[in-house]
């Protein structure tokens, strides 16, 4: 596990957008996983300038969310998909039929889980998976307690979390769905390269957890530790509460320049 700390947001999704214009250079097909919330923003909006320079053609590339909320309809604007397509896909050139989400709104859910899954495993996997970090420690929408070994499937999300993303529904937690589906974390570790945003002073816990704390259920993101490639890019708040912020520090600044994340 890598963790670069900068304070400078901008700086933090370019590095991000360096990782997936390089995989895009040599593989046009490439398959990116993607994230909602506002950790990620940063990565599009480096994607989306380097596409308006002409730098980088992202019009090849499938995208798979990490998950979707339950119940909400299709098209509806806080829903995930909705998300995506508004702040990456639409503006970057990629086609709405690579763009790949679970769907939320089936009758039969456990069946469209596993549909996702072997959409997933059809594509080939991810390559980069971009993941943001929710306050009480969850990726995607593992939430305390998920399984290590969780595939694609239906949880219920806790009141912390409908409370946080209470600002994406008019600010009302009662109106953010209860449940959701949402990638497991075994799906979320066959990515092949992780690369986990995280900014702000509500997520230094999480994050301390996630580099230096005991994998564990209990803080779901901790399950990256046994991940081969993740880089973790943080802002100084959410570095706040590591203890070994100096040693990564010192580390990345000398970092052989062969080396990219
Ligand atoms: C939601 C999403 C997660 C995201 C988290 C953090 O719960 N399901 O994928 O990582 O929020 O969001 P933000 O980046 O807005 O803090």
């Amino acid at each position: 596990m890598e963790v670069v700390i900068r304070p400078d947001h901008a700086d933090l999704g370019r590095l991000a957008g360096e990782v997936v214009a390089r995989l895009v250079g040599e593989r046009p097909r490439a398959v990116l996983g993607v994230a909602t919330g506002s950790s990620p923003r940063p990565v599009y909006a480096d994607l989306v300038a380097r596409v308006r320079a002409g730098s980088l053609d992202l019009s090849g590339v499938s995208t798979f969310s990490l998950d979707e909320y339950v119940g909400l309809p299709e098209g509806h604007p806080s829903s995930y998909r909705a998300e995506i397509r508004r702040e990456l896909t639409d503006l970057a050139g990629i086609p709405p039929a690579q763009v790949h989400s679970p769907h939320g709104d089936a009758e039969d859910l456990p069946a469209a889980a596993a549909a996702y899954e072997s959409l997933i495993a059809q594509s080939g996997g991810v390559d980069v998976q971009l993941l943001g970090l929710g306050s009480d420690g969850h990726i995607a929408f593992n939430e305390p307690g998920s399984s290590l070994a969780s595939r694609t499937r239906i949880k219920t999300l806790t009141r912390r979390t409908r409370e946080d993303n209470a600002r994406f529904f008019d600010g009302d937690a009662d109106a953010v769905p209860t449940h959701c589906l949402t990638q497991g974390l075994a799906t979320i570790l066959q990515a092949r390269h992780v690369v986990l945003l995280a900014m702000g002073e509500g997520k230094a816990r999480a994050v301390a957890e996630l580099v230096e704390g005991a994998v564990s259920a209990r803080w779901p993101a901790t399950v990256l530790q046994w991940h081969p490639h993740v880089s973790v890019l943080i802002d100084e708040a959410a570095a706040s509460r590591l203890e070994l912020a100096g040693y990564y520090r010192e580390a990345w600044a000398n970092k052989p320049d062969w080396q990219g994340l």
